[in-house]
């Protein structure tokens, strides 16, 4: 799926939270429980750390959070949102949605609220499904949470995922504005590619598989990933009619900072225009791309006028890109 935005309703990001748990867990301390070191894990991912929930924190223990900072930098509340999409793949449970344990606790009565699955890309598939609400005047603002804690079907005595992954979520509220705002999107799917990442036994499939852990193609992932991440990207800008020389910000996927640099050297997009935070954070799923976006707002590096690129990839297999002029202050 390809589009660009079309003159009427301009939708852009008017609120942005995040969060994510205390606990700081280092690479030492993961060698305790697998075959790994900090060298290894540093140099083939570079993850220094990660955040790990605690055992009774669950997704809408970060989401509410993330969320009550979005609104409130909106100048808004719960009752003020008629729609809420949680993009996840790890719900505090099956039913009822985490969308919906959200929307209460917000008080957001008139909202419509689900959860959304598309692995890692859930936050880019959110964020197009509520510009195309607001844009096609079916909603009028919509509050938008990426966020998993992949820790929780994490195998942790599998060194081969244990140490890409974080806890972490993030929040924007989308609204109509004056100008600007969202461009376009370009969104993917290959089942075809699905076993390389996946989540046996987690729904109504018996597989053989004992556990409900994530398993993964490392090598094949890889490669996807820095096919796609490229790809993607590269479709939008054409749609768009944009140069990657005119993108001031590109805020990518945060799996490995090797996957990063491989796309940005084929993208052409200068180190200096790139956000990466998977160093302290790993791979936080759904939560990657608006945590990233947060880091950015707060130290200056986004800044209202920005063309602002971000690409995001994963399980599925699924992939999505968003091209956007940036509207909101950090001090909002
Ligand atoms: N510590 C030490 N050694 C390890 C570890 C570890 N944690 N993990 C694997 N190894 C070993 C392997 O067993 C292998 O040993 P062998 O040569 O004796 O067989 C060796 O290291 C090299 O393994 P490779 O898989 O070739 O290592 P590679 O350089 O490809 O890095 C990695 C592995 C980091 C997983 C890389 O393939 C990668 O980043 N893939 C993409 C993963 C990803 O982004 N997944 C998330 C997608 S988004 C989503 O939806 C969740």
């Amino acid at each position: 799926m390809i589009g660009t935005a079309k003159a009427g309703i301009e939708v852009s990001i008017t609120g942005l939270g995040c969060k994510v748990p205390d606990r700081v867990v280092t690479n030492d301390e993961l060698s305790q429980h697998v075959d790994t070191s900090d060298e290894w894990i540093r140099a083939r991912t570079g993850i220094r750390e990660r955040r790990i929930a605690a055992p009774e924190e669950a997704l809408s223990d970060l989401a509410l959070p993330a969320a009550r900072d979005a609104l409130a930098r909106a100048g808004v509340t719960g009752k003020d949102v008629d729609l809420i999409i949680v993009a996840t793949v790890t719900p505090d449970m099956a039913f009822p949605s985490t969308g919906a344990l959200v929307a209460d606790a917000l008080g957001a009565t008139d909202a419509a609220a689900y959860d959304l699955s598309a692995g890692c890309t859930g936050f880019m598939y959110a964020l197009a499904q509520a510009y195309g609400m607001l844009a096609g005047g079916l909603a009028h603002r919509a509050l938008v949470i990426g966020g998993d804690v992949l820790s929780k079907i994490l195998d942790w005595s599998d060194r081969s995922t244990l140490v890409l992954f974080g806890d972490g979520a993030g929040a924007v509220v989308l609204e109509a504005v004056p100008a600007q705002g969202f461009l376009g999107f370009e969104l993917g799917a290959d089942g075809a590619g699905g076993a390389n990442l996946w989540l046996p036994g987690s729904g109504s499939r018996l597989f053989d598989e004992p556990d409900k852990h994530v398993k993964m193609n490392g090598r094949e992932v890889f490669k996807f990933a820095t096919r796609i991440l490229v790809q993607s990207a590269e479709d939008l800008l054409a749609e768009c009619q944009v140069s990657i020389d005119d993108v001031d910000l590109y805020i990518p996927h945060q799996a490995n900072v090797r996957i990063i640099e491989v796309a940005t050297r084929k993208l052409g997009v200068p180190s200096d225009r790139v956000v990466i935070n998977v160093d302290r954070y790993g791979n936080t799923s759904s939560g990657s791309v608006p945590l990233a976006m947060a880091e950015a707002l707060a130290d200056g590096r986004l800044q209202p006028g920005m063309l602002v690129l971000m690409t995001g990839m994963g399980a599925g297999l699924t992939w999505g890109s968003a091209l956007m002029r940036w509207t909101m202050d950090a001090a909002a």
